[in-house]
């Protein structure tokens, strides 16, 4: 019997998510209870499905129910949540019903490039116009004001003046598929010693 359950929820590509999943398949301490999308075409959920792990669409209306999401994650006995690439804002009620325990990732180093509409392509347009010299992800927790939660870890990459939008999401997607999991993992077991 596995120690935590985690729900991942997403909106997107899902290669976060993909990561996450295969990351945790087969150890003994943490497993994924579900995927929750607001998006019914998300890739991430056929990606999900197709590695055998439960997925749930619920519409943008629901996802703002914070009381009715908080239950949905409690019956499904979640431990933690983590967001990944989940572009709905989360209702406060489910964080008070998962204090400290809802794990979000944003692709640049906050509090730089944080906040509403900064998100995808968005960040790494603005890093690039800005003229930054490095770039990176912030794995953080979720508090009620955008991207503003405690910080649980960054890693950083260079920004080169021949650097495109493309180029930079590539490597800030590299930083993200080798550092979210192992953090969250981290983050996990700290929370029960
Ligand atoms: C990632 O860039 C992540 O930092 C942000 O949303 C994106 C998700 O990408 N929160 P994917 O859906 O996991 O490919």
């Amino acid at each position: 019997m596995k120690r935590f359950r985690i729900g991942i929820f997403a909106s997107g590509a899902g290669s976060n998510a993909l990561n996450i999943i295969r990351f945790f398949k087969d150890g003994n301490e943490v497993e994924v209870g579900f995927v929750l999308s607001n998006k019914t075409d998300a890739p991430v959920i056929t990606k999900s499905e197709n590695e055998g792990i439960k997925t749930l669409v619920l519409g943008n209306e629901e996802v703002a129910n914070g009381l009715r999401l908080a239950e949905v994650c409690q019956k499904e006995g979640l431990d933690f949540i983590v967001l990944a690439g989940f572009l709905r804002k989360v209702p406060k009620e489910l964080i008070d019903a998962y204090p400290d325990r809802i794990i979000n990732i944003h692709p640049s180093l906050l509090p730089k490039f944080g906040g509403k509409g900064m998100y995808g392509k968005h960040v790494h347009q603005a890093v690039l116009a800005a003229g930054e010299s490095e770039s990176g992800i912030t794995i953080h927790l979720v508090n009620e004001e955008f991207d503003k939660g405690k910080k649980l870890a960054q890693f950083k990459c260079p920004v080169q003046v021949s650097d495109t939008v493309e180029t930079l999401e590539y490597k800030i997607r590299e930083l993200e598929l080798k550092h979210f999991p192992q953090t969250i993992k981290d983050y996990i077991l700290k929370q029960n010693d």
